[in-house]
C-alpha cells in the first residue's frame, strides 16, 4: 500500500519523507490556501521535492480551462498528477489528458458509480472522499470496498486513492480492503506509530536497566 501525504506543508512532507513512509502527495486549493503561498509556485515546491507522484488540481470548472491548467500543471514537473472534479467536464479532461499521457487523479467522488465513470475515463486515480461520507452519517468504508470489487472485475488502469481521512482505523481497514493507496493528514500519519503499550513498555525496559547503574559499553 502507498501512502500519499495530504498537504502542502514543506515541513510535513520533509518530516515524512525523512521517516521513509512517504510515497507522494496530494494538495487542494484548500491545503495550498492554507500556506499563504501563490498556487503554481507552492505545487512545483512540492513536486521537486517528493520522489513520487504529487497531485496538484485545477482550479478551473469548464473543460477548457481544466485542460489549460491540467497541461500547466503537468508541465511544471515530470511527478505532477493532474487533479480533476468529478463531472462531465472533468472526466472528458482526464480522456484528453490521458491521450496525451498526462496522468489524472479524479477528486470529490462519493459514489461507487462515480468512481465507475472515473474508471472508464481512465483516471489514474480515484479518490473516493471517506471522512466527509462519515461526516454526514454514511459509511465511507463502504465506498471503498464497493469501488475495491468493482475495479477487481475489470482492466481499468486507475487506482484507490483513499481520501479525506481522518483517523487509523480508515487507514487499517483501505489496506485491509486491498486500496493501492490513502493519504493522510500529517497527523494521521504520526498517530499510526502510537500505541500506549510501546511507550510503557519502552520506558520499563530502560527504567530496568538504569537500575543496574551500568551503561550500554560496561
Ligand atoms: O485532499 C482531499 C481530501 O483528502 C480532503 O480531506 O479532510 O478536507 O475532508 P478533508
Amino acid at each position: 500500500m502507498l501512502f500519499f501525504l495530504d498537504t502542502a506543508d514543506i515541513q510535513e512532507i520533509e518530516t515524512g519523507l525523512e521517516w521513509g513512509m512517504v510515497d507522494g502527495v496530494t494538495t487542494n486549493p484548500s491545503l495550498i490556501a492554507k500556506q499563504g503561498k501563490a498556487y503554481l509556485p507552492t505545487v512545483l515546491e512540492v513536486a521537486r521535492l517528493v520522489p513520487g507522484p504529487v497531485s496538484g488540481e485545477v482550479l478551473a470548472t469548464d473543460y477548457e480551462g481544466m485542460l489549460d491548467q491540467g497541461r500547466r500543471l503537468a508541465a511544471l514537473a515530470e511527478n505532477v498528477v493532474v487533479k480533476l472534479p468529478l463531472g462531465p467536464a472533468g472526466l472528458r479532461a482526464v480522456r484528453t489528458l490521458a491521450a496525451e499521457g498526462i496522468k489524472s487523479n479524479v477528486t470529490l467522488c462519493f459514489s461507487a458509480a462515480q468512481a465507475l465513470l472515473a474508471g472508464k475515463a481512465g483516471a489514474a486515480y480515484i479518490s473516493p472522499f471517506i471522512g466527509r461520507l462519515d461526516d454526514v452519517g454514511q459509511d465511507g468504508m463502504l465506498l471503498i470496498e464497493e469501488v475495491v470489487e468493482i475495479y477487481e472485475h475489470y482492466d481499468f488502469e486507475t487506482q484507490v486513492l483513499v481520501a479525506s481521512v481522518r483517523h487509523p482505523m480508515h487507514v487499517v481497514q483501505s489496506a485491509q480492503l486491498g486500496a493501492g493507496v490513502v493519504t493522510l493528514p500529517f497527523d494521521v500519519l504520526q498517530k499510526l506509530y502510537r500505541h500506549p503499550l510501546t511507550d510503557n513498555g519502552l520506558e520499563r525496559f530502560l527504567s530496568d536497566w538504569r537500575k543496574t547503574g551500568k551503561s550500554f559499553d560496561d
